[in-house]
């Protein structure tokens, strides 16, 4: 196991230097590649990956279809600004026809997992001829895999999977030893702009990690909505990290006057320094009843709003 490295312990340039070295001495004069998805850990992996590679990292976003609303124009668009090229490619209907029918949250992980890594992955790697594929896997990551909670989508190793012989590639994970607060000082020290290295952390199994039950087109859109409200609505209360929930249960709700069997979504708004405890932010009754309004406005089909307001542990901090 990787020796974590504290955001106090950090020195930003030392590491950055390190690690450079490290990616270089690795790779060569071969090619890498890594896929940004334009949360913090893999924007900082693409600036480091740069720094050491050059053109010799080949930077893909994967439009999986279960990213948040316009999400891969802006990102390229981001990127292009720092002088990354990023190739966005589209495997929505890979992603949708892999979820298409489960509903356990392990399945749905392994479903992501595969068509990633061995599908869509395994043919971007083989045309580009690269070996190594550069990934920002953190130790929180590792952490809950490791103990059973969630098998997060980008651990292999200490689940025992080699990653070049299951996938015929090998992964290189250059900030393995810090959590999230320790990456978004990396993320700065490497010129990221602050919209990127503050940015509220984003799961890797994306919008399907909030869906609960089946994930259709259908019911991606709807949480994509709410998601956007919610993150606009709650985004001056810097708290870690807040989001929507689609529920599976239906409840009995009136529109326009009738009945409306509809859905419901959950609001989840953490106070967190490195996500591995957490507990909801004490917003104010106003805004939650704003906010209950601009979702059931706004998002066809949903008559119900909660608020969790349970603890990580026994809760987590996403909801599949
Ligand atoms: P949980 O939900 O396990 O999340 O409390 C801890 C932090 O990690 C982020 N994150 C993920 N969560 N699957 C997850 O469930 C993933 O693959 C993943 N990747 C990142 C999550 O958003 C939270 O900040």
């Amino acid at each position: 196991m990787s020796q974590e490295i504290t955001a106090q312990q950090l020195n930003p340039e030392q590491f950055i230097d390190e690690k450079t070295k490290e990616i270089i001495s690795i790779v060569g004069d071969g090619i890498a590649i890594n896929a940004l998805s334009g949360g913090v850990d893999s924007s900082t992996v693409t600036m480091l990956g740069h720094r050491a590679l050059g053109k010799r990292l080949k930077t893909v976003f994967i439009e999986n279809g279960l990213m948040r609303e316009g999400e891969p124009e802006m990102v390229a668009a981001l990127f292009r600004k720092l002088g990354v090229t990023v190739e966005i490619v589209d495997a929505r209907e890979e992603f949708l026809n892999a979820l298409k029918g489960i509903t356990d949250p392990e399945e749905k992980r392994e479903a992501i997992t595969q068509t990633f890594y061995r599908h869509v992955f395994g043919r971007i790697v083989k045309a580009s001829q690269a070996k190594y594929l550069l990934q920002g896997t953190i130790l929180t990551d590792i952490d809950e895999t490791v103990a059973g909670i969630k098998r997060q989508h980008n651990v292999f190793e200490q689940l025992g999977i080699d990653p070049l012989e299951a996938f015929g590639y090998q992964i290189i994970e250059p900030l393995i030893q810090l959590r999230k607060d320790g990456v978004r000082k990396v993320g700065r020290a490497l010129g990221l702009p602050a919209g990127v290295f503050e940015r509220i952390p984003f799961p890797g199994p994306a919008l399907a990690a909030r869906v609960i039950g089946e994930v259709t087109r259908e019911r991606l859109d709807t949480v994509r909505k709410a998601t956007s409200i919610v993150e606009g609505a709650l985004k001056d209360t810097k708290a870690f990290q807040y989001l929507a929930i689609l529920h599976e249960d239906r409840v009995t709700g009136i529109t326009q006057g009738k009945r409306a069997f509809g859905q419901q979504i959950e609001v989840r708004c953490w106070d967190s320094v490195d996500a591995r405890t957490a507990t909801p932010t004490k917003l104010a009754f106003e805004k939650l009843d704003k906010l209950a309004r601009e979702i059931i406005d706004q998002v066809p089909g949903v008559v119900s709003v909660t608020y969790n307001i349970a603890s990580k542990p026994p809760s987590t901090i996403e909801s599949v």
